[in-house]
């Protein structure tokens, strides 16, 4: 039940979970609202940073391997792009695996648009079946590669942003939507030194700040907040036990706001944890597959093992005695 007052502007699915995140004993906001428009320019801006080294190793990896994933897959599945965004750099691997049809998956419309427009441009031949849906739950895949092998992919890291339960449940999910002989090509950031996982996550030029700062911002806007932003500072630190890099916004000293006309208190030091990304090991990895019902086959790293693109495929039923 909502406690605050219907109004057609308002994202209920924000206002929910920022209220009932900032009630929490440690106040959080979950990173899934980090992407208004603001935020995923600021998203597209970290991935061009020199420190952020996911998305262009991840690039580099796929470049150099997708043949063989092809060669292991057989070429001409149907691919299934969980959160494909713009799909901007899909292309190269859906020639490399001779794509027969492409699915796009996310919730923006606007994104699926977009994709289908610049692929219709670089594919002209590849059939393209944009699905505007929530990828977290099992989907029915459109009617046209019903028949068809499919090959889910899943790049970017963004598996790392859900912990091992959630991380479990999806993969679940994606073996629900994708049936019997399917595959599924992960990118996963790789654990390593410390130092190198916190400057991607503090780059010199602040924009992973903003970025942070940019959900703080949509609060105040968009749910009548009165955050003082200066109050916070942006900090991003690695979490040794939980294996996992933190961001927070943490009070620099005791601050109090309002959302929506509840009150919020902080006092100094105290944080609001904005997300966690994952760094998995490779065993950690392939324990992950297993546990969401796929077998690893093989997995390929860069020459500093940063991030590693895994290759499972989907479990058949298990045959009981
Ligand atoms: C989208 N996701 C994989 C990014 C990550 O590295 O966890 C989001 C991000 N957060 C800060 N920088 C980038």
């Amino acid at each position: 039940m909502l406690d605050f007052a219907p109004d057609d502007d308002l994202d209920r699915d924000f206002a929910t979970a920022v209220l009932a995140g900032l009630s929490a004993p440690q106040m959080v906001v979950p990173a899934r609202f980090f992407y208004d428009r603001a935020g995923s320019e600021l998203f597209e801006t970290i991935t061009r940073l020199p420190e952020y080294y996911p998305t262009r190793t991840e690039i580099a990896i796929l470049a150099h391997h997708s043949a063989d994933i092809a060669s292991i897959v057989g070429l001409g599945r149907a691919v299934i792009e969980f959160g494909s965004g713009s799909s901007a750099k899909t292309p190269p691997f859906l020639r490399a695996v001779a794509a027969s049809a492409y699915v796009p998956i996310d919730i923006s419309t606007k994104f699926l648009e977009m994709a289908a427009a610049d692929l219709a441009a670089k594919l002209p031949d590849l059939p393209v079946l944009p699905l505007s849906a929530d990828f977290t739950r099992p989907l029915t895949l459109p009617i046209g590669i019903a028949a068809r092998a499919k090959l889910g992919f899943f790049p970017g890291s963004t598996l790392g942003n859900l912990g091992p339960v959630a991380a479990v449940d999806l993969l679940r999910a994606f073996g629900d939507t994708l049936g019997d002989d399917s595959w599924l090509v992960v990118g996963l950031d790789l654990r390593k030194d410390t130092a190198v996982v916190e400057a991607a996550y503090n780059d010199a030029a602040g924009v992973t700040a903003a970025f942070n700062f940019n959900v703080l911002r949509r609060i105040n806007a968009e749910l009548s907040g009165t955050i003082d932003l200066a109050a916070f500072v942006h900090d991003a630190r690695f979490n040794h036990d939980l294996g996992r890099i933190e961001m927070h916004l943490r009070a620099v000293h005791a601050t109090q706001f309002t959302v929506l006309g509840r009150r919020f208190a902080l006092p100094a030091g105290a944080t609001i944890h904005t997300e966690n990304s994952y760094k998995w090991t490779l065993d950690e990895a392939r324990l992950l597959a297993r546990a969401g019902g796929w077998s690893p086959v093989a997995v390929w790293t860069d020459a500093t093992d940063y991030f590693a693109v895994h290759l499972w495929r989907r479990d058949a039923a298990p045959v009981e005695p």
